[in-house]
């Protein structure tokens, strides 16, 4: 799926979507962290998982910033490719990383476009970019573990 999440043309809609594309990755974390049999594997996404944490924080203090509700939730149209439902039908540790791994497509592109969006503030440039590198990092980890 390719992502128009990052390219909204205001500062509230951008906001409100990454935090949507959040929650719905951190979905898709909780699923396959249940699914996971190999505990180091469980242990890397839980490090994983706790980045995105850290992005909804952020994300959040700039909807309150601007004044707007921030979305607790991922979106009716779900924002990642292989959500919590797909994930949930998987079995084995490699398919389940592969299938995590085109989620990570998705916030790697999201959070290009994102720092690349006008109308982003100086303030949310950095965390965007500091987001962007987690996401890419992530992803570097999920194609090698799934291709041994
Ligand atoms: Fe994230
Ligand atoms: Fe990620």
């Amino acid at each position: 799926m390719v992502t128009t999440v990052g390219t909204e043309d205001t500062t509230d809609k951008l906001v409100s979507n990454l935090l949507h594309l959040e929650h719905d990755a951190i979905a898709a974390y909780d699923s396959t962290i249940e699914r996971l049999d190999d505990e180091e594997n469980r242990q890397q996404i839980e490090v994983f998982r706790q980045d995105h944490l850290d992005h909804v924080k952020k994300l959040e203090q700039f909807a309150g910033r601007l004044g707007i509700d921030a979305p607790t939730g991922g979106d009716i149209k779900q924002m990642v490719t292989t959500g919590k439902v797909a994930l949930a039908g998987l079995a084995g540790d490699e398919a389940i990383i592969k299938a995590m791994k085109t989620n990570e497509d998705d916030t790697v592109q999201a959070y290009e476009q994102a720092v690349a969006n006008t109308h982003a503030d100086a303030e949310m440039k950095p965390v965007f970019a500091k987001a962007l590198e987690d996401e890419q990092r992530h992803r570097a980890w999920m194609e090698t573990a799934s291709s041994q």
